[in-house]
């Protein structure tokens, strides 16, 4: 099984990142995927807000997997994974993974000891969710280095520009250290309140500083108390609350989730007026093409790095062709393909038929040459 193993990262607490963890991970279980949790924080919101009231009284924690695989240890299949009756598992944590996480700081490959934690278990699962402590600490990057995607919750209240830059540089030299493969799935704007124009304010901030270079989530998750009761009844919103917003938001988001693995695979960008731009993911790389307005084929190519995001094969390309980068529309790729399509169609009426085109063809063709040899002569 393919594992997206996906970190809910924000150095920014009381973001939401516990609540998306659950109700994402739950909503993805209920859909038939195989979903495990990751409880990342030693603060242990996650195990607890799953049933766990009292995380230091369970025998075996995250912590306790990490020791193992430090000391290099065996670890059982299976060992000290909660099964939640949602349908997902849950590696908990509790207030010894801060001890973990100090002893991380002398240990060798210390910033992957959570992959190494997670590649005996990958096999098992179609999503792995870790759930980040506020804090861009060892944990935390043991998360982005063991993850391929991450998920940044962002709360609707106050301006974020300052602590998503630090975040977004930690990503970065993660990226280019440990984990090329790291990529970020968007930010979430969560606890939104639609009787203030704030969150509209923030989104629009949001799209403008880094809507070229990241996803804002069309899904926003509103603000409501029914959210905040989850945590003690040890629930999803699904269960607890399943007609209201909050629920609708996470069902949302939980439905849109399988397709953004496909939109960073294929898309289509609308270049500032001077045409259009489709990238598709092959086995070697990235095909692309460069259309005129109308449509019409300008160029295209294929560039050989498949270990490129998507937006960073954009970027090369356009380089390459000289093009701005300009504001990015990003468009649905089957949308401008059906456009492309039309415009062929529309073109061909133009274009001699294909009978014309075979009847010039075997006139410019020379004669075949008799397949028996001359008769040598004697
Ligand atoms: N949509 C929502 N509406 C109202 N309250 C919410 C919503 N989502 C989460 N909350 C509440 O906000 C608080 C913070 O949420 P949560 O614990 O998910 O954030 P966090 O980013 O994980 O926090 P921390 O950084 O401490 O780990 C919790 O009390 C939670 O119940
Ligand atoms: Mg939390």
């Amino acid at each position: 099984m393919n594992t997206q193993i996906i970190a809910i990262a924000n150095q920014k607490g009381g973001v939401g990142k516990t609540t998306t963890c659950a109700n994402l991970g739950i909503g993805l279980a209920q859909a038939g995927k195989k979903v495990l949790l990751i409880d990342g924080d030693p603060q242990g919101s996650l195990t607890i807000s799953l049933g766990n009231p009292q995380p230091d009284k369970l025998p075996f924690t995250l912590s306790d997997a990490m020791g193992k695989i430090l000391m290099d240890q065996p670890i059982r299949p299976g060992e000290g994974i909660l099964h939640h009756a949602e349908g997902v598992d849950l590696m908990p944590a509790d207030i010894q993974l801060s001890g973990m996480e100090v002893s991380l700081v002398n240990a060798m490959s210390r910033e992957t000891i959570l992959r190494q934690y997670l590649d005996t278990l990958k096999g098992q699962y179609s999503h792995i969710l870790i759930d980040c402590q506020p804090s861009l600490g060892m944990l935390t990057v043991n998360a982005l280095a063991a993850a391929n995607r991450i998920i940044i919750p962002v709360q609707a209240e106050y301006l974020p520009a300052k602590g998503l830059e630090q975040l977004l540089s930690t990503v970065n030299k993660v990226k280019r250290q440990i984990n090329p493969k790291l990529q970020i799935d968007g930010i979430l704007l969560t606890m939104v309140d639609n009787r203030t124009n704030f969150a509209k304010e923030i989104a629009a901030l949001l799209r403008d500083t880094y809507g070229s270079k990241i996803r804002i989530f069309g899904t926003e998750i509103p603000h409501s108390v029914r959210a905040k009761e989850i945590s003690a009844e040890g629930k999803s919103i699904f269960a607890h609350d399943p007609g209201g917003k909050v629920a609708e938001g996470y069902r949302n988001l939980t439905d849109f989730y399988p397709e953004i693995q496909t939109q960073d695979e294929q898309a289509a960008w609308e270049l500032g007026g001077k045409g259009y731009l489709a990238i598709q993911f092959c086995e070697d790389g990235w095909d692309y093409t460069l259309y005129h307005s109308d449509y019409s084929v300008m160029d295209g190519g294929q560039l050989d790095a498949p270990e490129l995001t998507i937006q960073e094969a954009r970027e090369q390309i356009l380089e390459a062709h000289h093009m701005e980068k300009g504001r990015r529309l990003l468009q649905d790729y089957d949308a401008v393909m059906d456009k492309v399509a039309e415009a062929e169609e529309l073109s061909a009426d133009h274009r001699p038929s294909t009978l014309e085109k075979l009847a010039a063809l075997a006139s410019d063709t020379p004669a075949p040459k008799s397949s028996a040899r001359s008769a040598p002569e004697l």
